[in-house]
């Protein structure tokens, strides 16, 4: 089943830069900012960074190819300028990059801009209180399962479970509140213990939400056998814990939202495969080296550090934006299909989830 929503006469509000803010050829919006700040990461999620590819001889980003956090806070800024409402910091893992309260405190200055980040908890414990500090809003995490076998078989890496709910509990106490908590489900590795992790979060203040393994990027092996039908995980938590949907809180929200009838606290479900959700897609995604993508599938992107780096102005920054947002015409979830399999995408780690 599709939401794709055609072409409509949906009004643009003036926007900060003092044109129109940019319709998509579809008409949606540019409401959502994901800013990589990093392509490395410390553990090695068999769906994003497989170990035979990214092994000891994998070629990241050098340094200078990285954006710097001044060059980052322009193109937020820019972007805020344009429509954008919230700017979510990701990797690869985006707490291994040094310094990033900092960063977190330059877009967090930027006027009516939300900064959130997701992280994988590992190295939230301790980063927490400085991140709410520098006025970080939200945070979430991921966790695919609370057996620590299971985990280690999702990401390939020796970290003890224990260690992300910590840092799960130091956002929480940190104000970084709600905490979702985003678990990817692969068939025949950690479906089994899905209804678990929606026990432990029943009740918690915590939003778990349950993601579809998606055919992102071209190393993971993806097959659709491997994704459980988000519809599946659902009847199994409701058979366990009744629930009820929920309305989305704006619009283009991701996750499906359900309660618990007993008044436990909510629950999602991500449904890129099943139920893509193009229609209301107002994300753009910023890879850490500056390149600008429209889709989280997309083959290529457009090139911003050149500009950032010789000069351009504010100005025709908008004007470059405004322009690769008014192109735009990616709805590859509800086109997905054996034509689209073949096509060259980006790598998740690389843009962010
Ligand atoms: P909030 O609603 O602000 O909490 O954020 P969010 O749900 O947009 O962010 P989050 O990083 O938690 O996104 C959840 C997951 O949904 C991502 O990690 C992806 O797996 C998936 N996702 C997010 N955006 C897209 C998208 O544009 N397309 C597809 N296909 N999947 C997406
Ligand atoms: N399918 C679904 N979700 C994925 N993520 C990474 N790769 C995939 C995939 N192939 C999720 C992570 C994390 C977010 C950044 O993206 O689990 O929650
Ligand atoms: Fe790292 Fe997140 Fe990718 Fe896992 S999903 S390898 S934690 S970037
Ligand atoms: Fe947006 Fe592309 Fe995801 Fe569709 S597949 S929701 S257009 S990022």
């Amino acid at each position: 089943m599709s939401r794709f929503i055609p072409p409509t006469a949906r009004a643009g509000a003036a926007d900060r830069a003092g044109g129109a803010a940019p319709l998509d050829r579809f008409g949606r919006p540019l409401r959502d900012l994901r800013i990589s700040v990093t392509d490395r990461c410390n553990f090695r999620c068999r769906y994003c960074m497989p170990r035979e590819v990214f092994g000891p001889g994998f070629a990241f980003l050098p340094r200078d190819q990285i954006l710097s956090f001044e060059e980052i806070a322009r193109v937020a800024h820019v972007a805020a300028g344009l429509g954008v409402r919230k700017v979510r910091l990701t990797g690869g893992e985006p707490l291994l990059r040094a310094e990033l309260p900092r960063l977190v405190a330059m877009l967090a200055a930027i006027p009516d801009l939300e900064v959130a980040l997701t992280t994988n908890g590992s190295l939230l414990a301790s980063l927490a209180a400085e991140l709410a500090r520098a006025g970080l809003g939200r945070v979430t995490v991921s966790l695919d399962s609370l057996d620590d076998g299971v985990f280690r078989q999702m990401n390939d890496a020796s970290f003890p479970v224990r260690l992300v709910l910590e840092g799960i509990e130091a956002a929480a106490a940190a104000g970084l509140a709600p905490v979702k908590v985003n678990a990817v489900v692969r068939r025949g590795v950690n479906d089994h213990t899905a209804v678990d992790l929606a026990r432990h979060f029943h009740g918690s203040g915590h939003v778990l939400r349950f993601i579809e393994f998606m055919d992102v990027g071209t190393t993971n092996g993806w097959q659709l056998g491997e994704v459980v039908p988000a519809g599946e995980l659902r009847d199994a938590v409701d058979a366990a814990l009744p629930l009820e949907p929920v309305e989305p809180s704006y619009r283009g929200e991701v996750a499906r939202r359900y309660r618990y009838r007993d008044g436990g606290g909510e629950i999602g479900f991500i449904t890129s495969v099943t139920q893509p959700f193009c229609g209301d897609c107002t994300r753009s995604r910023l890879s850490a080296e500056g390149v600008l993508y429209t889709c989280l599938f997309a083959s290529s992107g457009r090139d911003l550090r050149e500009p950032l780096r010789s000069g351009a102005s504010d100005a025709e920054l908008t004007e470059l934006l405004r322009g690769i947002w008014g192109a735009r015409e990616d709805r590859y979830s509800e086109e997905r299909s054996a034509a689209t399999a073949g096509l060259p995408r980006v790598e998740m780690s690389y843009i962010g989830g």
